[in-house]
């Protein structure tokens, strides 16, 4: 199954290297000019051949090999235009064929990568107890998008969640709790087992106690001093400590998979820094006997430095001066860990903020040196900000923190306005106009943040993100519940799908939008960028909105089958943009 342009570019790769010519010039790409496509590989022959010692002209290259194709089954037309350019029209057999291949395929054209790997996604990155920020959330919409786009294309994706569950955080919890009440059995430095089941604190308890003690402790160096001890013994494995660090854990744990799961994210592991602390101390051994870690100062370190490097990159710090494990640390502890999984992955992507490109680079490297995986398994997928209005990071207007359940309130209460404003939905019972609203809401937040390049900043503008018209998510829903109706009111009156036989301009456009769905797979898959597969959803509804304005499908002065054959169309437009929203994490209600 090759898409038209695929099927072309071989055409034209053979007979530039007929004539002589390397056959990479002869690739054909897509072009919104005078022709749906266009061969531009004659004016690179030409200098080619001129370093060489020849001497052509670029225009008569492409004559020659407009005659070498000229014939071919494929091509409609062909025209030379400017210095050289080959401007290509496909046959309406070549539509008609694609077409048709295309509507019997329950992928619509994309293929399976060829090379499938095991691929980690550690994605999310939420800490427990700290409110979630924008990144948390960008990471998650990314990181799970890219974990089902790989899944599509055939490799085998774990997605972890990698919480960051074991740092100061911990302790200012500990210690504000010790102080409000210290008659809880956990501080009990006597006790060592048997603590309660159920959870001391409760999520709100969570949420006021963090920035509470995080506030003091800025204030009062004294307070500080508290939270760190607390830190050090709950690492040192102070039992209480450790008992009540599950229980922090677990409840905020629940929480997030509450809201997770409204946002339609998922992850296979929920591990977290702490699984991988008792992994430690053998592993700073074993790096410091291979020589590949030393002790500097006082603390152990890896020198990562490049002479490359144009920046000087610092050491990774396994263990501090003051005996700590850091971020590093548990960075690299869980790459033994994932490495000794019963199918360790093949490589590894991290989703998280830009702003954390050195931490990620120094640990990549220390890994390579360490000989766990090569510098080129392991990437950063860096992304840029959501930025509030104001340009600065987004931030609720409750003030400071993001709670990703207000974000979902705010984003449904709009799309319920949006919806009602259009005059949708209003028959529906309220049930199914909430379970709407709700699908609107998850499109327009996901959409909004997957269609912009993944390392530019963003301004969150809910009322744009909600609109129906424009580049956004609710524009794809309403598209694919148009097309849903149609098909309802097709098979209502005994309409069904049959033979596609392109005949209209528009029709041959929005078979060619439809074959490029592989092409742009790919090309997000190599590029770690869905933003390219928003594009190309995005051109796939427009290009069907053409076609549903220029071409009747079901009017009474349609032939049985022309009716059948755009109905086909319509069906497997609806097909592949349903796959491509649901890759983007986007579900589309039956009806609006
Ligand atoms: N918890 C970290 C933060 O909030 C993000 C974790 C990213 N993943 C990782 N393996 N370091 O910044």
């Amino acid at each position: 199954m090759t898409s038209i342009r695929e099927q072309l570019s071989e055409l034209y790769q053979n007979a530039f290297e007929a004539l002589g010519h390397r056959a990479e010039f002869g690739r054909v790409v897509e072009s919104d000019k005078a022709a749906p496509f266009q061969c531009n590989g004659a004016m690179a022959a030409t200098g080619d051949a001129k370093k060489r010692g020849e001497k052509l002209n670029p225009r008569e290259v492409a004559q020659a090999v407009v005659d070498a194709v000229e014939g071919s089954p494929l091509i409609a037309a062909q025209e030379i235009a400017g210095p050289g350019f080959i401007n290509i029209t496909p046959s309406a057999e070549a539509l008609n064929a694609r077409a048709n291949a295309l509507q019997a395929d329950a992928r619509v054209g994309a293929q399976m990568d060829p090379a499938p790997q095991t691929t980690l996604i550690d994605y999310g990155g939420m800490n427990v107890a700290k409110p979630m920020h924008v990144g948390h959330l960008r990471s998650s919409v990314i990181g799970d998008a890219l974990k089902r786009m790989l899944r599509f294309r055939g490799h085998d994706v774990i997605g972890d969640i990698h919480m960051g569950d074991w740092g100061l955080q911990m302790g200012h919890l500990i210690s504000e709790l010790a102080e409000e009440q210290p008659d809880l059995v956990y501080f009990d430095p006597e006790v060592t087992d048997g603590f309660p089941e159920e959870s001391p604190v409760t999520i709100e308890d969570l949420s006021r106690l963090y920035p509470q003690a995080s506030g003091r402790a800025k204030a009062d160096p004294e307070r500080m001093k508290a939270s760190r001890r607390a830190t050090a013994e709950m690492q040192k494995g102070r039992a209480g400590y450790r008992a009540l660090l599950q229980h922090f854990i677990d409840v905020s744990v629940a929480e997030l998979k509450k809201d997770l799961g409204r946002l339609g994210v998922e992850f296979d592991l929920w591990n977290g820094e702490m699984c991988v602390d008792p992994l430690i101390p053998g592993m700073v051994e074993g790096l410091l006997k291979a020589g590949v870690a030393e002790v500097d100062d006082g603390a152990t370190i890896i020198r990562v430095a490049e002479e490359s490097d144009k920046a000087e990159i610092p050491p990774v710090i396994l263990i501090s001066r003051t005996g700590a494990a850091l971020y590093h640390t548990s960075d690299m502890a869980t790459i033994v860990d994932r490495l000794a999984m019963d199918t360790p992955p093949d490589r590894m992507f991290y989703v998280v903020d830009q702003r954390q490109a050195q931490h990620f680079e120094q640990v990549f490297r220390a890994s390579a040196k360490a000989g766990w995986l090569a510098r080129d398994r392991m990437e950063h997928l860096g992304f840029g900000t959501m930025n509030g209005p104001d340009g600065k990071p987004f931030k609720t207007r409750a003030g400071g923190i993001l709670k990703l359940s207000d974000l979902m309130d705010q984003a449904t209460d709009q799309a319920r306005a949006r919806l009602k404003e259009a005059g949708l939905g209003a028959e529906l019972d309220a049930d199914e106009f909430e379970a709407i609203a709700r699908k609107v809401a998850i499109a327009a937040l996901k959409f909004s943040d997957l269609s912009n390049p993944r390392m530019t900043n963003y301004i969150f503008d809910l009322e744009r993100f909600v609109a129906f018209e424009g580049k956004t998510g609710p524009y794809l829903l309403y598209a694919c519940v148009r097309i849903k109706s149609l098909l309802r009111r097709a098979a209502e009156r005994g309409v069904s799908a049959g033979e596609i036989e392109v005949a209209e301009p528009a029709e041959a456009a929005l078979v060619l939008a439809l074959d490029d769905f592989d092409r742009a797979l790919a090309l997000t898959e190599a590029k770690r960028a869905p933003h390219i597969l928003c594009d190309h959803v995005y051109r796939v509804a427009q290009a069907f909105s053409k076609f549903y304005s220029d071409c009747p499908v079901l009017a009474d002065t349609v032939s049985a089958e022309v009716k059948s054959s755009r109905l086909a169309l319509a069906e497997m437009t609806l097909r592949q943009l349903e796959i491509g929203l649901e890759l983007l994490g986007i579900q589309v209600p039956e009806r609006m």
